[in-house]
């Protein structure tokens, strides 16, 4: 018998971490394009040392249960609310993430979102294809100015801080609220001023959302909060969709009182508030944040690797809950 680590897989990743797995460890997997019911994971993780997961796979205390001997819940994502990291916890279970190797790529997607909302490129290339365009025109698809705008970041960890070059790149004026607020000369030398988030809302032209989710921040953008922001501002979430209230969100767009949104993350994923569905001032993107060929393999990557070293007894490198080892 093999003295490979045994591997559950939920869904293919790259190529280059397949051969790696293939190369590291007894692999069994899902070999479909499809999400596997919770059913179905508890089956794949008996007689196995790791699970490698995905942001879509609800790991509860029910399918660490199913597998005792579980030594460790990998996550293929930086963010973890699909994983009760208190319930592996409770059984000593390590749980890890991604962290780092997505920054740049899901701040890269963020600005896309902004631009495209702003300048209406998604709304245009429908009005475009559906060969209703006849010839330019001065009053045609006029957008909002992102060059010179206020840009207010909710949330200023590794992804949130790689908005601001992108953002002094369109000499955009940058606010922030974090829990943690930056030293002085910190914020002086980034050129970003922090706001209370009332305040942020009040100000900001966009406003982009980077905190992860959690019990805190769930419902952090509701009704009170679009009624803040302003009748022009337009709101980017590439963070995670229940940090909105989607109903509320499609409530502040229908009444104008914000003119837009791009969105890459939802409430009910893949699921949208029906009415997003058909709204012009909208782009909606499906949870792209982190979509390169090389940021999703260096993401399996490490997912990997962090999975094979809690397998063999090592310390994985990106542990989210190192109290399991007080
Ligand atoms: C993550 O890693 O949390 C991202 O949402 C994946 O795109």
């Amino acid at each position: 018998m093999s003295d490979k680590p045994r591997i559950f897989l939920t869904r293919e990743l790259p190529p280059k971490t397949m051969e790696l797995l293939q190369d590291q460890s007894v692999l069994t997997m899902n070999h479909e394009d499809r999400y596997l019911t919770k059913q179905e994971i508890m089956n794949g993780i008996q007689g196995v040392d790791g699970l490698l997961c995905l942001l879509t796979d609800v790991i509860d205390d029910e399918i660490l249960a199913a597998n005792p001997a579980l030594k460790v819940v990998a996550n293929f994502a930086v963010g973890f609310n699909n994983v009760d990291v208190d319930a592996a916890t409770a059984r000593k279970i390590p749980v890890t993430n991604t962290p780092g190797v997505l920054t740049e790529t899901t701040a890269d997607m963020a600005f896309a979102l902004l631009l495209d909302v702003a300048r209406r490129v998604s709304e245009g290339d429908r009005f475009v294809r559906a060969k209703a365009w006849h010839g330019w025109g001065p009053l045609q698809f006029l957008g909002a100015d992102v060059s010179h705008s206020t840009l207010g970041l909710i949330g200023l960890g590794r992804i949130g801080m790689s908005m601001v070059p992108r953002a002094r790149g369109f000499s955009m004026n940058v606010l922030y609220w974090n829990r943690t607020r930056l030293a002085p000369s910190e914020e002086a030398s980034l050129q970003v001023t922090y706001c209370e988030l009332d305040e942020l809302l009040q100000q900001s032209d966009f406003v982009s959302l980077h905190v992860a989710q959690n019990d805190e921040t769930r419902y952090l953008l509701g009704k009170r909060e679009f009624s803040l922001m302003k009748p022009e501002a337009l709101l980017v979430n590439t963070a995670r969709g229940p940090i909105v209230d989607e109903k509320a969100l499609v409530s502040a767009l229908q009444s104008g009182q914000i003119a837009g949104a791009g969105l890459d993350v939802y409430e009910r994923e893949p699921l949208l508030e029906s009415e997003l569905y058909e709204m012009d001032n909208v782009v909606v993107a499906p949870h792209l944040g982190s979509g390169t060929i090389g940021t999703r393999t260096k993401m399996g990557n490490m997912a990997a690797e962090n999975c094979l070293a809690a397998c063999r007894g090592q310390l994985p490198p990106n542990l989210v809950n190192p109290q399991i080892y007080d």
